[in-house]
Order: structure tokens, then sequence, then C-alpha cells
């Protein structure tokens, strides 16, 4: 397959990429943690991480099997720059559910009709119904942070956004419906880093696109676009979970611990699910750029 930015990815990292995180990228071994500022040097070992998910999936079976008798509905979103690892977290949400009740829900860009909508219309008809789990790998978010990093969408559209996201949320929260926001948070190091290994691997390009491309060039604007929404779209009915996500080990785990243990399902087992990594999971003011 021939991609229309064939090379892209490396030649940014060779001669556009700022010097630190060249270096960086250069410098760091397979299983280290690129970025100073993550509070482990190293990723979680492998034996630890399959045992805490063997543990988890149980928990999540049971969730659904909770979910399935009381009729809950559960929606959880997650954003993040491109290469966070949100597909990759949600696979591991969902690895051992039945997949008739655990949906996942990845719109592409709106079409020329959904353009003319209300902007969270598309969004609504996939809302959990009574026994669901729903996953939104991204979410009404984009209009926060890509439509405005790439100029989807105009000024007053995205202030309209943030006029009603609270009230979105909130409609939904107060109808029953469990909803988390994590916001995946990824290092610039590892994020080119994730590219790099993606531009050489055929089966996983198809997750590169030219925004992905252009957005290497757009960090600062993201960064800038990623604060605000956070802040703006943060609400006790409806807080952010930020995770670390430089380690895909501990963000999964941690994204899923914070679930569980917000949920009070039937045959809950506290010890099973352990204890959340607050350094790796937490509020909005764990984000960083
Ligand atoms: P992903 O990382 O989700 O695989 P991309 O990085 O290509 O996909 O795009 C990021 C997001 O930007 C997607 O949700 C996509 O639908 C959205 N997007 C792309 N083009 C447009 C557009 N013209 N208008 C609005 N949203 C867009
Ligand atoms: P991945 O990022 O999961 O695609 O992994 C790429 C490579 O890095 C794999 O071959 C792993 O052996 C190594 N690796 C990834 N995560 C870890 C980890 N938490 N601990 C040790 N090695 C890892
Ligand atoms: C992403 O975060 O870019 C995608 O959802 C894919 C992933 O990294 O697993």
């Amino acid at each position: 397959m021939e991609l229309p930015f064939d090379g892209a990815i490396s030649s940014f990292y060779e001669s556009e990429a700022p010097d630190p995180i060249r270096n960086a990228i250069q410098l760091a071994d397979k299983g280290d943690i690129i970025d100073a500022s993550y509070p482990y040097s190293e990723r979680l070992n492998r034996k630890a991480y399959e045992r805490d998910m063997a543990a988890l999936q149980i928990e999540m079976v049971k969730l659904q099997a909770w979910a399935k008798e009381s009729g809950a509905r559960i929606a959880i979103l997650f954003e993040g720059r491109d290469a966070a690892g949100k597909g990759g977290t949600i696979k591991r949400f969902r690895e051992n559910l039945n997949p008739r009740g655990a949906r996942v829900v990845a719109l592409s860009k709106p079409s020329d009709t959904e353009q003319s909508q209300w902007y969270f219309q598309r969004y609504v008809q996939h809302m959990p119904a009574a026994g669901e789990i729903v996953f939104f790998d991204r979410s009404w978010y984009n209009r926060g942070v890509v439509e405005k990093v790439f100029g989807f969408c105009t000024d007053a559209q995205r202030e309209h956004f943030f006029a009603q996201v609270p009230d979105f949320e909130r409609m939904l929260v107060e109808d029953g419906v469990i909803l988390f926001k994590f916001w995946l948070n990824v290092g610039r190091a590892e994020q080119l880093r994730r590219f790099l290994k993606r531009e050489r691997d055929p089966l996983k390009q198809w997750k590169l696109s030219w925004i992905d491309v252009e957005g290497l060039k757009k960090w600062d604007a993201y960064s800038a676009a990623i604060r605000e929404t956070l802040e703006r779209t943060d609400i006790p009915e409806a807080p952010w979970a930020v995770v670390r996500s430089d380690d895909k080990r501990r963000a999964r785990l941690s994204a899923i611990r914070h679930v569980l243990t917000r949920i009070d399902y039937a045959r809950k087992d506290a010890r099973a699910i352990g204890a959340c990594d607050e350094l790796i999971c937490g509020g909005k003011d764990i984000w960083h750029a």
C-alpha cells in the first residue's frame, strides 16, 4: 500500500524535530520512559502488567453483567493527541466483554449533512441503551482541539461548543448515564517515537493520517487548545480523568481501575481491582504539555 505521506514522519524526525526531542529518542532504550517528568523511569514489566490486567478483566466482565441486569448505561470517552493510545486502551477494556453491549464509536469527519446539524447531534444517537457500555474513540471534544488546530471550525462555533458542552454532559448524567471522560496524556518524544514505529509497521500504518503528519509541526497549538479545553470543560458532574500514557501498560491498568472503582457493580472485588496510582491517573491538573 502506498501512503500519500510516505516517509514524512522520518523526514520530520531527521530534519525538523527540535534537537532535544530527537536526541531523547536516539538515546532511549526500548523500555525507557523518555519524558523526564514521568513519575517512573521504566515501563511496567510484562509480568506485573499481565497479572493485574487479568484480574481487572474479570472485574470488567462482572461490570458488564451488572449493567445488563440493572439496565445501567455507561459511556466512556477517550481523548488525547494522536498516538496517545486511545484505541489500544479501548481494546483492553473490551477484550473479554460481550461485543453486543460493548460498542466502540469512532466517527469519521462530519458529512455535509452532519455539518449542518446541531454539533452534538451525531453523537447523541450512539449513547448507550440499558445494559450497554459505549466507548467513544474521540468525541465531541474534536471541536475543542483538532478542529481548532486545523481550522475545521470557526472561533464562534468553538465558543458555542464551550457554552453548550457542560449542559450537554449534565443532561446525560442527570438522565442516568454514567459518563467518564479520559484524557490520555503523551509526551512529545514518546508520540514521535510511536509515529516512527507506525510508519515502519505495515500493520499499524493505517493509524497514520495526514493530520498526524501535519500535527507534528503543531505541538504548541495543540497544547494551547488542550489546556483551554480541559480548563473550560471540567465540571463536577463530569470531571476529566487525565491518564499519563507514556507507559501504555500503566495507562491501560489505570484507566480500567478508574472506572471500576467508581461504579458499585454486583460481586465487586475491591482487592482484585487494587489501588489507583494517583501519579498516573488524576484530575485535569496532572496534564502537562
Ligand atoms: P484518528 O487519529 O482518529 O485516526 P485523524 O488523526 O486523521 O484520525 O483525525 C483526527 C480527528 O479529526 C478525527 O476525529 C477526524 O474525524 C477529525 N477530522 C478530520 N478532518 C476533519 C474535518 N475536515 N472536519 C472536522 N473534523 C475532521
Ligand atoms: P509496544 O509499544 O507495546 O508496541 O512495544 C514495543 C516494544 O517495546 C515491545 O517489543 C516490548 O518488548 C517493548 N515494551 C513495550 N512496553 C514495555 C514495557 N512496559 N516493559 C518492557 N518492554 C516494553
Ligand atoms: C491513538 O491514540 O492514536 C489511537 O487511538 C490508536 C492508539 O494509539 O492505540
